[in-house]
């Protein structure tokens, strides 16, 4: 029995391990033990709690309950809190997932013990090393032993930085392995878009038609804590919602309610609040967010994850970033980069009104990347 260890806090992280221990439930009981760690980045009940009954992910054997706080702070608590969990549990291997916070603190309390790590979603690189995340992903990578880049591009980005893609077994910290079988996030897509159709009904609850509403979500810190930017978006969102007449979505992140409270001018937070056409939620479930990217007219969006569900399910989007880590979506023509600025966002949504043909080709594997995750690294260790 090899023992796996997750560290998830964040919430797509919590997401994105449901394909994991959906795989060793169903292909890998008597060989794999999972062991779970929650930091507690995120707390709040729509923001963590509720994606473990809908997806089926195993209650957390720990919770950390870090909360919010500054990087410092808050990535060095989660250290702590791992590092001792590690020495007690003793894993084989340790999967990480992504760019947050509680990313770079598995990744360094792992490395520095010499735990195996398992980088899920290595090598996505924005150029941009202002992005909290970009400093987390570039320094959990060069400490990872497995890195699972779920892209071409994430996978050259990592031949580009010196990592060898011909090193053979056995794979350490110093001889890593870089392997790319997929995205995790497609299977999960795959798998719930049709459980969205039983499970939930978002789409009557709030009076939506199909096609005929936008989705929006934004969180990113550049865009929630500067003045500037707030305002443009939400300008932006509250012109198309009177100027087309359609419905806006926006499941409010805790972080873009409350600096929505701090920042955005009087007159414009008064006109969202009133606007029949925008419809403010809490944060929502997965399988209500996948119903509404499925029905959705189009995406908009400062999301990593949000930007590839509405690939994955065929929707155009409008990214509310100058760059992204997921450039097949761009190049494919299915995304449109238009930062915080409100004159760009007007444009892009004028363009995909006018319904431009766009193919949507499959660059995120063929929905069983978790399987084969797991798969290589037990071969790996007891390699044939
Ligand atoms: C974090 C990740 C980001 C990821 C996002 C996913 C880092 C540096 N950032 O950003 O990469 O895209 O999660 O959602 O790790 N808050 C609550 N309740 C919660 C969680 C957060 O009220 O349950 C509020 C707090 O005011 C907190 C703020 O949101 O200070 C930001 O939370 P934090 O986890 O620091 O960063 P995110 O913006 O969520
Ligand atoms: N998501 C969700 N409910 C919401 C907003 C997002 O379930 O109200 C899901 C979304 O479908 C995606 C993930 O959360 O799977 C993305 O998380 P987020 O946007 O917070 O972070 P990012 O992907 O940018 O790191």
């Amino acid at each position: 029995m090899k023992k796996i260890l997750t560290i998830i806090g964040a919430r797509p992280q919590i997401i994105k391990s449901a394909a994991i221990s959906r795989a060793i439930k169903n292909h890998f009981t008597q060989v794999i033990e999972e062991v779970i760690v929650h930091t507690g980045q995120h707390y709040d009940e729509k923001m963590s709690a509720v994606f473990f009954e809908e997806l089926q992910i195993p209650q957390p054997n720990y919770n950390l309950q870090v909360g919010s706080g500054k990087h410092g702070y808050q990535t060095a608590r989660m250290i702590e809190g791992i590092e001792e969990i590690l020495e007690i549990e003793k894993p084989n291997f340790v999967i990480i997932y992504g760019d947050t916070n509680s990313t770079l603190a598995a990744a360094i309390a792992a490395a520095k013990i010499h735990i195996p790590i398992v980088h899920i979603e290595a090598g996505l690189r924005s150029f941009n090393k202002k992005m909290p995340e970009e400093v987390n992903r570039i320094l959990s990578d060069h400490v990872s032993t497995y890195l699972f880049p779920p892209t071409i591009t994430a996978f050259e980005n990592l031949q580009k930085e010196g990592f060898k893609i011909d090193n053979l077994p056995l794979y350490t910290i110093d001889n890593p392995a870089v392997i790319s079988v997929g995205d995790v996030m497609y299977d999960n897509t795959c798998f719930f878009s049709e459980l969205s159709e039983t499970k939930t009904n978002i789409i009557q609850t709030h009076g939506l038609l199909k096609n005929q509403f936008v989705l929006a979500t934004i969180h990113r810190n550049t865009n929630t804590d500067e003045a500037v930017r707030i305002n443009a978006i939400f300008h932006a969102l509250q012109t198309i919602a009177d100027s087309y007449q359609i419905k806006i979505v926006v499941p409010l992140h805790p972080r873009t309610r409350k600096q929505m409270k701090l920042l955005l001018e009087s007159e414009l937070f008064e006109a969202i609040h009133s606007n029949p056409r925008i419809l403010l939620l809490e944060p929502v479930s997965f399988l209500e967010m996948i119903q509404l990217e499925k029905y959705a007219q189009l995406v908009i969006t400062d999301s990593g994850g949000v930007q590839k569900e509405a690939y994955f399910l065929k929707k155009p989007c409008i990214i509310l970033r100058s760059e992204t880590e997921w450039v097949e979506i761009v190049e494919n023509g299915a995304a449109l980069l238009c930062d915080a600025d409100y004159q760009s966002i007007l444009d892009a949504y004028g363009y995909f009104e006018n319904k431009p043909t766009i193919a949507y080709q499959n660059s995120y594997g063929n929905g069983n990347a978790a399987e084969s995750i797991l798969q290589t690294l037990l071969q790996s260790i007891n390699p044939q």
